[in-house]
């Protein structure tokens, strides 16, 4: 059987992801009942980080742990892919002695390296192209909260990053819309992400008319990981980008706000909006818990029941 991997969030149908969805709810379901579920008992996820994390590595590590299975972290500064080990022959050696990997790095290209040359199945815990875990989770979050994204519109204000690629895959896989607005200078590059089908996003020079009747507004950091020289840079060239409660006021009335974290108050979002009443920003951040644990038990075990 052909390995599956998950390293950008077009790598899955909009079946899977409904399967997927549905054992979220049956596992977070389960595990807040405090019922075990252990269908990962003697099985090893590695984790390996070539840049920090809070949420990532705390969700893959203790969802793990709480299938039943056990999770390695692995850094650069601590392990040999640190000194120029070959990415291929670091796949081959991790994956005999693993079930299953999540990468986070820099560039798609590396993690898909990895992947060819891995025995097992790996996951993106994001790259500088993608960040396929936590659209998987914002759209868990947004279901949870207003039911199927489908036909639904979301406002991206702020960097053509990892989120927002990955949420411009997201919209053509699971048919909704996503209304961007950059700064010049940093615009999207569909072509680049494979995004084909202009249907499912429109582009706005405005950051208040891609807000403008949207059901979720989403923002993220001014500067991404790996993009720290760029910073004072960024700071100017972004700061009309910044979502506010106009901004929030232009959107639906019952619109959510999502933001990946961790934030910066005062920058790409005020205060007034992450901890407004429309926030839902925990949320998002527990629901990579849930939904990876779906995740790592569909790729391990595929399908199944109850
Ligand atoms: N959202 C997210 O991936 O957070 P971390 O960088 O803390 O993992
Ligand atoms: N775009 C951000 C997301 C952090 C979770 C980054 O890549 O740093």
């Amino acid at each position: 059987m052909a390995i599956k991997h998950f390293l950008q969030f077009r790598d899955f149908t909009r079946d899977e992801f409904e399967y997927i969805y549905e054992r979220t709810r049956w596992i977070k379901n389960q595990f807040k009942s405090y019922r075990k579920h252990w269908p990962l008992c003697d099985r090893t996820l590695v984790m390996i980080f070539e840049k920090a994390s809070t949420r990532t590595r705390l969700s893959f590590e203790a969802g793990m742990q709480q299938l039943g299975g056990s999770a390695i972290y692995l850094n650069t500064r601590d392990s040999q892919l640190g000194r120029g080990e070959p990415v291929e022959d670091a796949a081959q050696v991790i994956s005999r002695m693993s079930d299953l990997v999540m990468i986070r790095t820099f560039e798609q290209e590396i993690i898909e390296r990895f992947a060819a040359n891995s025995r097992v199945p790996v996951i993106n815990g994001l790259t500088n192209e993608y960040h396929p875990c936590q659209i998987l989770a914002d759209v868990c979050t947004y279901a949870e909260h207003r039911g199927c994204i489908q036909g639904k519109t979301v406002a991206w204000v702020g960097d053509a990053n990892n989120m927002c690629n990955t949420w411009l895959q997201a919209a053509e896989v699971l048919d909704f819309k996503v209304n961007v607005s950059t700064p010049p200078g940093y615009e999207i590059k569909p072509d680049q992400i494979g995004v084909v089908d202009r249907s499912h996003f429109e582009v706005f020079a405005d950051p208040m008319d891609a807000c403008r009747g949207a059901d979720l507004v989403n923002t993220d950091v001014w500067t991404s990981m790996g993009f720290e020289a760029e910073n004072e840079t960024r700071r100017k060239a972004f700061a009309d980008w910044r979502v506010d409660g106009e901004m929030m006021r232009a959107a639906r009335p019952d619109a959510l706000f999502m933001h990946c974290l961790p934030a910066h108050r005062g920058e790409e979002v005020t205060a007034e909006v992450i901890d407004g009443p429309q926030s839902v920003v925990w949320d998002e951040a527990e629901n990579r818990l849930h939904v990876q644990k779906a995740l790592m038990e569909y790729l391990l075990l595929g399908r199944l029941q109850g």
